[in-house]
Formats: structure tokens, sequence, C-alpha cells
């Protein structure tokens, strides 16, 4: 059965600054969080680092090239804070925007539309050492100005700029859990550092609109993921609940609705009001495009690990796993209907308009091998996307407006802790070498956008 998508749907490709640019300290950029955290023996798998990279900083136009080659619409990329403003905040490093002039430039040029994100994970290093990063308040207003500064530059040309990507990853892969950058490990500065993005974004909202030269849509990319109780006790129900509250609504909550589900957690609420100022919630809540990624699903039992959430995670035996994830197609769709069903329709019932909803990341990891014939034939990463963008097809017929789809990643590159390992691009790199091979799943997508569709072979 062929299956299309609406008009005018979005399909693009994803990536971000540290995880593919290289030239991690050129043409006067500052250190980020990424680049301390990196060069710390034991921080990254075999002592990898993103100094290289895929050397995209040098290599765009080829890059964009090869996405111009296989139709992708969109590009969605991120600007390092630290190569505009090296030191976070005060002088303008002008070849840094220059650089980002560029290939906005080259995106149009090739029919792509340019979506920068001002944030993916790489906060300049001294406002870290300075004030403890996004955990001083300070933090939300250097970075009202960072976007102030980009949007008076890129506005006249980008329709879209977003403004953090996955924050609860910033925070609580960076403040509690201790493995992203700046690697610490405390509950109270985490829920701190997650308002403190979270207020970032309502700031550079209100800065973005105040100065942008033409009418900019402001966007934010949240790392959603749909809670499943492991069976059908009220305990395990009300466990996955609070994970759904904890990693999902802590985000989606003040953007949509101007509250916070902080202050409703037995143990949250004591500190919560330390930090939420009068004022913050509508500030927050100020969007026009909300992205979500998804790559798999949590289930949750009640237990006593998570401290404060009561809830374990329960990996389901009879399901398949990628290199880093379990495989759930389904949770695509859940996910998009719960947050249709939750938040837009009953807001747009009260006459107040809703941000447009894409699929900002969708990917997985899987073991490329270059075959004899100098091919990637990566089938696992086809039938992955294949399923989930069936998902979302199936989700657009049950009425969730969805605009766009944007698969993580354009090529593969540094996966963070992980560093080289996973693979998750369209386009294979020779880490040696750092050649490009347009994988067949780069072929196939690129007929899918060519189809605005593609046969489900069902
Ligand atoms: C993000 C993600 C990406 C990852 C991808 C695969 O924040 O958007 O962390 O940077 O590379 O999600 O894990």
């Amino acid at each position: 059965m062929k299956i299309t998508y609406p008009e005018n749907f979005v399909w693009g490709v994803a990536a971000s600054a540290y995880q593919i640019e290289g030239a991690w300290n050129e043409d006067s950029k500052g250190p980020s969080i990424w680049d301390t955290f990196s060069h710390i023996f034991g921080k990254v798998a075999k002592g990898q680092n993103g100094d290289l990279a895929i050397d995209h900083y040098h290599r765009w136009q080829e890059d964009l090239d090869l996405m111009a080659s296989l139709n992708i619409k969109s590009y969605r990329f991120s600007i390092a804070w630290t190569r505009i403003l090296p030191t976070g905040r005060g002088a303008v490093n002008s070849p840094g925007l220059d650089f980002y002039d560029r290939l906005v430039d080259g995106c149009l040029k090739r029919g792509i539309e340019p979506v920068p994100c001002l944030f993916h994970y790489d906060l300049p290093q001294v406002l870290q050492d300075e004030g403890g990063g996004w955990k001083n308040r300070d933090t939300a207003y250097h970075f009202a100005e960072y976007a102030r500064v980009v949007t008076d530059r890129l506005s006249d040309r980008v329709k879209i700029i977003m403004t953090h990507n996955e924050p609860w990853v910033t925070a609580f892969a960076g403040y509690v859990l201790g493995i992203h950058a700046p690697g610490e490990k405390h509950i109270f500065n985490g829920l701190k550092a997650a308002h403190h993005v979270m207020l970032s974004h309502g700031l550079a909202a209100e800065a973005i609109r105040a100065s942008a030269r033409k009418p900019v849509k402001v966007g934010i990319t949240l790392n959603l993921s749909p809670v499943y109780p492991a069976t059908h006790l009220k305990l395990d129900f009300q466990a996955a609940e609070r994970v759904h509250a904890i990693v999902n609504r802590i985000t989606l909550d003040p953007l949509l609705l101007g509250i916070t589900p902080l202050t409703e957690n037995w143990f949250a609420k004591w500190f919560a009001p330390a930090f939420i100022k009068p004022g913050d919630l509508e500030k927050i809540k100020s969007l026009d495009l909300l992205g979500v990624n998804y790559y798999s699903r949590s289930v949750m039992e009640f237990g006593f690990q998570h401290f404060p959430l009561f809830a374990v995670e329960v990996k389901p035996a009879d399901s398949e796993y990628s290199e880093m994830w379990e495989i759930y197609p389904p949770g695509m769709y859940d996910l998009l209907k719960r947050i249709w069903d939750d938040y837009y329709i009953p807001v747009s019932k009260q006459g107040i308009a809703m941000p447009e909803l894409m699929v900002t990341e969708n990917g997985v990891p899987v073991i490329d091998v270059l075959d004899a014939d100098g091919q990637v034939h990566d089938e696992r990463r086809i039938l992955y996307l294949r399923d989930h963008l069936e998902q979302i097809h199936k989700a657009i017929q049950a009425g969730v407006d969805v605009k766009g789809y944007y698969v993580w990643s354009f090529t593969d590159n540094f996966e963070w802790s992980l560093g080289y390992g996973p693979r998750f691009g369209l386009i294979h790199i020779n880490y040696d070498s750092l050649k490009r091979r347009i994988k067949e799943s780069g072929k196939w997508y690129s007929s899918v956008i060519a189809e605005n569709g593609f046969d489900t072979g069902e």
C-alpha cells in the first residue's frame, strides 16, 4: 500500500555543532564544556573527542552538496555559542558569525531550508566556571543576549530559530546523572538547571521576537518518551506517570500550559519555589514550533531505585534492541497521540493557537559495514525509519497535525560519551580519511522525499 504525507510536509535531517564541526579552537572560538569534558580521560569511550569530528567546519560545502543530491528539504543544525561569544557573553567574534552566515546562504542556494538551533549542550566553559553554568539564573540572561546577536545576523534569511535541543538532557544528563558535560551529580542542582534552561527559552523567545528583521518562528526540540506501566497494577501505573511528569511534562507543561509538575512532585515541591520566580512560567510559554525527538519508549514498575520517583525501568525481554535502545515503533504513535490529546485538543478548545508540531529527530544506530561493492547496505536502518514513518502517518490519519520529520542524523558523528561507536548517519563516514559515502538508507530516504511517501509493502 502506498502511503503519502500531507502537502508541504517537511523532510529534513538533523545534526549538532559539537558532534560534527571539529575546528574546536579555530577562528577564536572559546572552549565549551564539551571541549573540557571530552578531554578528561575516562569521560568518553576510547578517549575520543570532538576536536576534529567529521570536520564539517571545513567540509560544509561538500556536506550541503550531498544533502541537496538527496533532495533533502530542511537542515536542522546547531550553532556553537562559543564561536559567537567565546566567553559566553561580551564581545562578539565575527569569524564565528560569518561561518553560520555562509552555512545559511549555502543552504538557501541549494534549496534547503536552514533551521538553526541555538543550544545543543555546548555551554561556554567560562559560564560554567564563573557561575556554575545552568545552575545559575544569570546563564539564562546571557543566553537571551546570545539569541539576540544571532537573530540580528540571520533573521533576514532564516524563518525558524530553535532555542534549545533536549533541555531535559542538558539538565539531567549534565547535572544529575553526570554522563554529559559538565558531569555533575546532584538532584537539586539538576532541577534548578532544568528550570533555568526552560527560563532561558522564554527569555530568548522574547529577544528573538524583539530583534527579528522579518517574522521568525521560535521553536524548541524536546526528547520525549512515552512511558508505559510494566503491568496493570495501579502502583506501576502511578510509577509510570511519575516518570512521565519528570521526563516529559517537565518541559511540555511550562511550554504549552505555563505550569510545572515540579510543584506537585512530593520531593521537588519543597525546593522548586527557591528557583522558580514569579512570572517565570508565563515567560516560558512562548512557542511557535514544538519539535519532538523520539527514539524509544520507557517501561516502568514501582520500585525503590530512582529516588525520588520510586520507579524502576523494565527492559521487555521479547523486544528487539539497537546498540542503544529498545526498538519500539508504536511508541511514536502513542507519544504523538498523547501530546495531541493532553495538550493540543484541550488548549485549542479554549480558542488558543498551539505551536506547529514536528518530529525533529528519529533514527537508529546500526553496525554498518562497508561491503565488497563499497556500499553500506543498512537495511535495518531503512526498516526502522520506515516503521516509524508509518506510525507518524497513522498519527496524522488520527488527526495529529504533524508538519515534518527530521532523520537523526545526516552523517555518522560523535555520539557524546559513546564517542564514534554508534553510527546514526544516512551518510557513512570513514573516520580515518573522513570520506563520505551515501548509505542505502540515504538513497531510500531520498526516494521517500521525491514521492512524498512510500510503499509499505503490504
Ligand atoms: C540530541 C541527541 C543527539 C544524539 C541522538 C542519538 O540531543 O538531540 O542527544 O545529539 O546524538 O539523540 O543519541
